[in-house]
């Protein structure tokens, strides 16, 4: 495993951590999170598969600069870009967690050429409504005043549930407390500003696998397998006694549903 740092065009330099040889499988990070959330799948999957972990502005070691903003739709270019660089002339399965999901169906709607398969995991279509917008414009307002992180704790239970290994439970803790303010306000703006892919879903016509847990909260179960329908032949999986991070908190499981989909 190794991180790697690639320059962009207009001075962004972007941190990506990879590991193996083979098909390629780009693994897209939640929020407030980076390539951590990936560990088992560097370490597992790694030996048939190149897992490429790319950590988005502000995340993990991904500068940010300090008036820098960004929507989605950059972030995908941003994916592209990593791509380019390091799977230049191959179609890659994109994977993408959460925050990481909204950011695929971005690349998806501008890229779709270059994909061979397409992982929905925890992670919903839909924009937010009033409310959930409000919410995030209000964290990021706040961490930016205060200059602090550590509102984002009050996530924590809502990513996982409460029985969760107390392992799982630092880890998770850590990567959000090693974000800064400026990342969370400014993943927060471009979630609230973010596109809905929901009338879309049946133009999908690469291979698909949407995943989430039987204890999400913010992408529940039942939502879900609801919206996977609408994707053509989309497989759908939900894992047991497992929150919002699944390929953390289940990694076994999580490892073999993307197994039997790459194979
Ligand atoms: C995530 O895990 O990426 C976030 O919960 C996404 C969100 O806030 O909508």
């Amino acid at each position: 495993m190794h991180r790697i740092s690639i320059l962009g065009p207009k001075g962004h330099s972007f941190s990506v951590v990879t590991a193996g040889e083979g098909p390629v499988v780009f693994l897209l990070h939640g929020f407030p999170l980076d390539h951590r959330l990936w560990e088992s799948q560097l370490s597992s999957l790694s030996s048939e598969y190149r897992i490429v972990c790319p950590e988005f502005r502000g995340f993990g070691a991904t500068p940010i600069s300090e008036d820098e903003t960004y929507s989605l739709g950059d972030l995908a270019d941003d994916v592209e870009l990593l791509r380019r660089h390091l799977a230049a002339n191959e179609r890659i399965t994109l994977v993408g967690l959460s925050m990481g999901g909204y950011v695929a169906l971005e690349y998806w709607s501008r890229y779709a050429e270059h994909l061979s398969g397409l992982v929905l995991t925890n992670t919903k279509p839909n924009a937010d409504d009033a409310a959930a917008k409000q919410g995030r414009l209000a964290m990021a307002d706040e961490v930016l005043r205060t200059n602090r992180n550590d509102v984002v704790r009050g996530m924590l239970d809502k990513l996982l549930p409460t029985d969760v290994a107390r392992d799982t439970r630092v880890q998770a803790e850590r990567m959000m407390l090693d974000t800064s303010p400026r990342a969370i306000a400014v993943a927060q703006r471009a979630m609230a500003g973010r596109r809905d892919f929901t009338e879309q879903l049946d133009e999908i016509d690469i291979p698909t696998l949407v995943l989430t847990g039987e204890m999400d909260q913010l992408a529940p179960v039942d939502s879900t397998r609801d919206w996977a329908a609408h994707i053509p032949g989309a497989r759908f999986v939900s894992i047991g006694q497992c929150g919002h991070l699944s390929p953390l908190e289940r990694p076994q499981e999580f490892n073999a549903a993307l197994t039997q989909f790459l194979n």
